[in-house]
């Protein structure tokens, strides 16, 4: 039998359990055109930035690259499809990061209800320590959970049940480069940075997102939060420019997967101006 043919015809579940088992320490998956493959083989791979992680920035957009109503509403700007991909990606990676914004607004759970697989390590990027410790993934016990302030905020050791793990300044916001390193220590390796726009936007301003995943959905906003926020360009030529493969999603929405590779946008001083 050619064994080729036999995995093109894999149905999605199997190409997931192949992927879990990969996961969870299994060998390579066999070569394969399954696109959940294509699409989730180069999260699992072992080709770790220099401070051991992988890095996968995610964010579901309109067409006009908003991801949320001004007042702060997203759910759900990307239909089916894009749910199960983001629980997939919390299924495959260690720990899911998300800003302080996107706990205020949507005290979200963060496990892999729709999806086979073990949820991840929650960590909240919070770092003057601004969220009650009454939010969900604090004390629902579902994952273990670390809340990363600024070490000058003064506090107990714990928020609601999580861990409190104190980082430097850097800049105007918090270390993400010693967040990360500090996570790697853990043996915390695949990240996933789900949201919101201000949390993917500062780790990819430091130059420290290996991919970026992002839906687009059929929406137009024309007004909103933004997805990407960067200091000022002067001129086309000095904005990131990138490959990427696109992936439809059930309900309409286009997933693009983008190798970032740690990239720094020369706006914040990756490379000399453009222009
Ligand atoms: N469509 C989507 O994919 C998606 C995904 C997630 C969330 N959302 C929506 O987006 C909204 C929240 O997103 P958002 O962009 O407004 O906020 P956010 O990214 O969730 O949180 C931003 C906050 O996180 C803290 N922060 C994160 N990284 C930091 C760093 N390196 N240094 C300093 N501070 C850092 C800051 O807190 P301080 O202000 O306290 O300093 C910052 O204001 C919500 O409405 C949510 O529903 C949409």
């Amino acid at each position: 039998m050619d064994a080729t043919a036999d995995i093109a015809g894999w149905e999605t579940e199997e190409a997931w359990a192949a992927l879990l088992r990969r996961r969870n320490g299994g060998a390579e998956n066999p070569p394969g055109t399954h696109p959940l493959l294509s699409l989730f083989g180069p999260v699992l791979s072992c080709d770790h930035g220099p401070d051991g992680c992988t890095v996968i920035g995610r964010l579901a957009q309109t067409l006009d690259g908003r991801i949320a109503t001004a007042a702060g509403s997203s759910q759900w700007i990307g239909g089916r499809g894009d749910i199960l991909h983001t629980h997939r990606l919390r299924a495959l990676c260690d720990a899911v990061l998300v800003g302080a914004g996107t706990v205020a607004h949507d005290d979200p759970r963060l496990t892999t209800r729709e999806v086979t697989g073990p949820s991840p390590v929650r960590v909240v990027i919070d770092p003057r320590r601004r969220l009650p410790d009454t939010h969900r993934l604090f004390n629902d016990g579902a994952a273990p959970t670390i809340l990363a302030c600024l070490d000058e905020v003064p506090g107990p050791g714990r928020h609601g049940a999580a861990e409190v793990l104190r980082l430097p300044r850097a800049g105007d916001g918090l270390d993400l480069g010693a967040l990360l390193a500090a996570l790697g220590a853990r043996g915390l390796c695949r990240l996933f940075v789900e949201g919101g726009g201000v949390t993917v936007s500062h780790f990819l301003a430091a130059g420290l997102l290996d991919r970026l995943h992002v839906t687009v959905a059929p929406v137009i906003l024309g007004s909103g939060r933004a997805a990407f926020t960067l200091p000022e360009a002067s001129c086309i030529a000095d904005g990131l420019r990138f490959s990427w493969s696109v992936y439809p999603l059930e309900g309409g929405d286009l997933l693009l997967d983008i190798p970032l590779r740690r990239a720094r946008p020369r706006v914040c001083g990756g490379g000399s101006p453009a222009c």
